[in-house]
């Protein structure tokens, strides 16, 4: 195909983020998408569970958040100076996710956990991180980390790149796992600037916490004087409007967002207590600073985002759909002789071939990986797109009806028999 030929000389695989290179039997080139749908240029019409990996909570080119960006278009795009609107989403984050607290607008996930962890890290005046084996926060060299050898949970470097130095500094347990959180601060406790967490894991395939797991860390975490960083870049406006420190009844010091907040466009943000928050620069010495910090398009798109989110309840109608898809997951491959679980959490799920129950990363990594990339490539023939990664989640939107849960069902029970039958 003309398009790809050309993206694999000049895009390094052909892609600009890994994991659409995945997407099988060739990348998809997207022409437009409207509401549930995604048009490919070769003239596929997909019903798209990717939906961006979860911004698209109210599904593509929603009308309302596309009138508030022309709006903003119209009078400017870029001022590198305060606007209101920037104030009023700030208000809008600290009023659900911190009440009392400041906020940080930075351009993506990747930046605002960077930015949360350099913040607790001089906040603290400690050096350590703990962070959990199969979570993601981003790109940045703190949190691409692994785990290292079980006694000294010291992390290694998950990319060639990053210094072995930077990724010792990084301490991993495992996810729903209290020894081994315990472990680690026995170890080294009073040098943990912060545990940043996904509550629930959405990038290794998803899985929700044990009940009592996420309070278990913070406690453990305010025990030894460490602060807790809930990542809910996911999680943020798509568990709940509050997201999981709401759907767990857990607090967090720092809540990092991003996603859903921009409707589409790039964004991140740093949420916290008021007196974490005021050691960034300006007011502090903790340095953060960008040239589209607060961007105008981002923010506008992102406020509307959010008050149609709040007017329809979004995050129940999403957690509808995708128990729809759960349902249709289970009738398609029950009838198969095949191994298989669904996690889900409200409106974010993914299932995973060929073992029973996924409650930690290591499950997740022994999921069959090549049966799930086949079933990705049978449904795109019949109309669905899925994640092609047995290692992300499927995203349905406020856009998706009942009816497209019912042709996912319809195509999922075909490809199942087709490719495990
Ligand atoms: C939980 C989590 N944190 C952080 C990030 C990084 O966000 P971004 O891709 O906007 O840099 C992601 C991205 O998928 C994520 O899932």
């Amino acid at each position: 195909m003309a398009i790809m030929e050309r993206a694999r000389q000049v895009l390094v695989g052909g892609v600009n983020s890994p994991v659409r290179a995945l997407v099988k039997p060739y990348p998809i080139v997207v022409e437009r998408a409207k509401g549930s749908r995604v048009w490919s240029v070769d003239g596929e019409e997909l019903i798209d569970y990717i939906m961006g990996y979860g911004p698209l909570l109210l599904g593509h080119a929603h009308p309302d958040v596309a009138a508030a960006i022309a709006e903003q278009l119209e009078k400017g795009w870029l001022y590198a100076s305060l606007t209101e609107a920037e104030v009023e989403l700030a208000e809008k984050l600290v009023s659900l996710y911190k009440p009392g607290g400041m906020v940080r607008l930075v351009n993506s996930g990747t930046e605002a956990t960077m930015t949360a962890i350099r913040l607790a890290r001089g906040y603290t005046g400690r050096r350590y991180i703990l962070k959990f084996d199969g979570a993601y926060h981003g790109a940045h060299d703190a949190v691409l980390v692994s785990a290292g050898s079980a006694a000294g949970h010291l992390g290694v470097p998950s990319s060639p790149g990053i210094p072995e130095e930077c990724a010792s500094k990084t301490l991993i347990a495992r996810f729903n796992d209290e020894e081994s959180v315990e472990k680690v601060f026995e170890d080294r406790g009073g040098e943990i600037a912060a545990v940043i967490l996904e509550p629930v894991i959405a990038n290794s395939g998803v899985i929700p916490p044990k009940k009592g797991f996420l309070d278990f860390v913070a406690k453990t975490a305010r025990r030894h004087g460490a602060l807790v960083i809930f990542d809910e870049v996911v999680t943020g406006f798509r568990l709940s409007l509050r997201g999981a420190q709401e759907a767990y009844g857990v607090e967090a010091d720092i809540v990092t967002l991003g996603k859903i907040i921009g409707g589409g466009f790039p964004i991140g943000a740093v949420v916290g207590r008021r007196e974490i928050m005021r050691h960034l620069t300006p007011e502090g010495k903790v340095f953060n600073a960008g040239t589209f910090n607060g961007h105008p398009v981002s923010v506008v798109a992102g406020l509307a985002t959010i008050r149609i989110a709040e007017k329809i309840n979004a995050s129940r109608l999403a957690s509808e759909r995708a128990r729809e898809l759960e349902d249709a997951i289970h009738d398609a491959l029950r009838r198969l002789d095949a191994d298989y679980t669904v996690n889900r959490a409200g409106g974010m799920l993914q299932f995973f071939l060929g073992i029973e129950k996924v409650e930690n990363a290591d499950d997740a990594r022994r999921a069959d990986k090549a049966a799930y990339a086949r079933l990705h490539e049978a449904l795109r023939r019949r109309g669905i797109l899925i994640t092609p990664s047995q290692l992300e989640a499927l995203f349905p939107s406020t856009a998706h009806t009942s009816d497209d849960s019912a042709l996912f069902q319809e195509a999922l029970k075909e490809a199942a028999q087709e490719v495990l039958g």
